[in-house]
């Protein structure tokens, strides 16, 4: 059987999305029991290739990796080779020699993980490239959404920001629409992506206009480590006309939810009403994203559909 990447959501399929959440929803349980350990993954390995700051990503695919049961390893990647004038692949090929089953990498040139799977037998991982995709995010927020809504068909769901350069904006585009949600997108006109008249998506024009009745607003980290200056005048600026703040969540549905991929910039992208009051789902998606990993680590090593059925036969016999 060949290898299978997780590289971006474009091209996945709306089956593939389900069963990756279905999955997230088993894996959940196991987050919650007092053992929080299986063996699904032992005798795997997963390096973990982080060459961008991370927090979130970086500690939930070691903590999903660790309580399926593999063994990881983190490159430090500051007093790696590469430092040393190797080149990525040559490390990545180097790791791979040491039989290492999955790669998860974050970089910051967007295509690097497509470069790095075509150059390894192990199933790669994006975990953020440049401003191309951050896949797991997507995964991460719809599994969020779905748990509160059960489906995601026909929601509508307002991103915020820097939509240009965001990689969680692009695969929750992607993802969204792939599951059948209405996406409305908001950005200053310097960044909007080029070519956003193709994208199958309801631009507006005010971050009011987006907000109003959906389901889902979210917004996005300001990047500024991929922005050139005079993207726009000021943060306060920013703030007053792309900001989500709690009185546009006026216009939305009653019980709109506000998400954020994190880390957040109170008072930047995001007031501290929003982000801790009661329509934030914040923090649920932090913990949502350890599930949503071990889902994804489980798919790409061909064991998700049977830990899924071995799942669905328990509950058949239980309980008396
Ligand atoms: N959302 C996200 O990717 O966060 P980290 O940069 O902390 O991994």
């Amino acid at each position: 059987m060949s290898k299978l990447d997780l590289l971006g959501l474009k091209g996945v399929s709306k089956e593939t999305i389900t069963k990756i959440l279905d999955g997230a929803l088993e894996m959940k349980k196991i987050l919650k029991s007092s053992k929080k350990k299986i063996s699904l993954l032992e005798g795997k390995s997963v390096f973990l290739m982080f060459y961008e700051p991370s927090t979130r990503t970086s500690s939930s695919f070691e903590d999903a990796a660790k309580i399926l049961g593999a063994n990881t390893i983190s490159l430090a990647v500051s007093s790696s080779s590469v430092k040393k004038g190797e080149t990525l692949i040559d490390t990545a090929k180097t790791l791979d020699y040491m039989k290492a089953d999955i790669m998860v990498i974050r970089h910051s040139v967007s295509g690097t993980p497509k470069l790095i799977a075509d150059n390894v037998k192990a199933s790669v991982i994006n975990a953020g490239d440049g401003l191309h995709e951050h896949p797991t995010q997507s995964l991460l927020d719809m599994f969020t959404m779905r748990e509160k809504w059960g489906t995601l068909k026909d929601k509508k769901i307002a991103i915020i920001g820097d939509i240009k350069h965001s990689r969680v904006a692009r695969s929750n585009i992607l993802g969204l629409t792939a599951m059948g949600a209405k996406v409305t997108i908001c950005a200053p006109a310097t960044l909007m992506p080029m070519g956003v008249e193709n994208f199958p998506v309801t631009v507006a024009k005010t971050k009011q206009e987006a907000a109003i009745d959906a389901d889902a607003i979210i917004g996005l980290r300001l990047q500024l480590e991929r922005q050139n200056n005079g993207m726009f005048p000021s943060i306060s600026e920013y703030f007053k006309y792309y900001g989500i703040e709690k009185s546009i969540t006026n216009l939305s549905k009653e019980d709109v939810i506000i998400m954020h991929p994190g880390p957040v910039n109170r008072g930047a992208e995001i007031d501290t009403d929003s982000t801790d009051g009661i329509h934030s789902v914040i923090n649920q998606q932090v913990t949502n994203g350890v599930a949503v990993r071990m889902s994804v680590l489980a798919y790409l090593t061909g064991t998700l559909d049977e830990f899924l059925k071995i799942k669905s036969k328990k509950r058949k016999i239980a309980p008396l």
